[in-house]
């Protein structure tokens, strides 16, 4: 059985959210840190277990683990190795802003992660240090040394691209990419439910970085049709790559190849849709089959495209909820 939706799309690519928590506070996510009334616990290693051989089943090869802050969980690399030991699942992914990355790197591979994305919205500690509320950008650079070395593949960067911040340092990160053999992927600021006057305050259009890319010789890489949404380029002087993620482009989402599950066992059809299905209940009694079905049905609801252009931004408070 073949995850596909009615508008054809095929879904190979989990996102799981495995806790709510961060300890970051980044200012266009969790300015004030997490909510009292935050969710501690997200779910036990055996649903975890249930979802990710359901989705196996239904053709998925890659899952991304994410958060809020992943690696807040002590069993994270249990959950590392209960996803790439499941068959059928190719790749395992992780999203972390790295803050324990340099103790557990070694770890992490060992367990079996293939790639890892780490957000780090600047280059500069103060910048850093006032986008995130955390003086930790020396550690998390170092982390990112340890998982090379370590031995994961695929390393990227993920940065938020803010008007009143990180924008005027664009040329920082690209001088990182001339040493660097890494990817670094800038996110167009999303309009989230607790953002709006941060939002209208700092978001850049993807578009102005293209045309900034495109002046200085950067250029379009051709990728799979089931690469996803993000649009990236290369450059003959430069070590890495740049990636663009831009939610507010055309048709962004025909190549949605992703759904989502949130820590409390939600099947999220798009970041910013309403209310997620919860899927909890099959999940607790260790039931594949009905989980199965519950995804497949539910999967026939998915719309063609978020309505976020008109400032529409679904139950979606902040990303820390679903992990981006
Ligand atoms: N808009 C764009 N990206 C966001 N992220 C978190 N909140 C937002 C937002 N409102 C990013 C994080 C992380 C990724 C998972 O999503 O910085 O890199
Ligand atoms: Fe935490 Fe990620 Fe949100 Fe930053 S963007 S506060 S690291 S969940």
């Amino acid at each position: 059985m073949e995850l596909q939706d009615t508008f054809g799309r095929k879904f190979k690519y989990l996102r799981l959210s495995i806790t709510e928590l961060c300890n970051f506070k980044c200012n266009y996510c969790l300015p004030e840190g997490n909510a009292c009334d935050t969710p501690t616990s997200g779910m036990s290693l055996k649903e975890i277990n249930t979802l990710v051989r359901a989705f196996a089943r239904m053709g998925t090869t890659k899952i991304r683990v994410t958060g809020g802050e992943p690696a807040l969980r002590r069993d994270l690399t249990d959950i590392i190795q209960i996803c790439k030991n499941t068959v059928g699942i190719e790749t395992v992914a992780l999203t972390t802003n790295a803050f324990r990355l340099n103790k557990d790197a070694q770890a992490y591979k060992n367990a079996g992660l293939d790639a890892l994305n780490v957000s780090a919205d600047s280059l500069d500690p103060r910048m850093f240090a006032a986008i995130t509320g955390k003086n930790k950008l020396e550690d998390i650079l170092e982390g990112v040394d340890a998982a090379i070395q370590a031995g994961i593949k695929t390393v990227k960067f993920n940065t938020v691209m803010l008007k009143q911040f990180n924008y005027k340092e664009l040329s920082s990160f690209f001088n990182y990419l001339k040493e660097h053999p890494v990817t670094w992927r800038f996110i167009e600021l999303m309009q989230t439910g607790d953002n709006q006057q941060f939002f209208a305050q700092n978001h850049v259009a993807g578009e102005s970085i293209k045309s900034q890319l495109l002046e200085q010789g950067w250029e379009r890489i051709i990728r799979s049709k089931d690469a996803g949404p993000a649009q990236e380029f290369s450059h003959s002087q430069y070590q890495g790559n740049i990636g663009l993620i831009m939610p507010y482009s055309k048709d962004f989402c025909t190549t949605c190849n992703r759904l989502r599950v949130s820590s409390q066992g939600k099947l999220h059809l798009c970041l910013f849709a309403e209310e997620g299905q919860s899927i909890l209940p099959y999940l607790q009694d260790e039931d594949v089959d009905a989980t199965v079905e519950a995804i497949c049905a539910h999967v026939q609801t998915k719309e063609e495209t978020h309505s976020l252009h008109q400032g529409f931004t679904g139950a979606t408070k902040q990303l820390a909820m679903l992990g981006g």
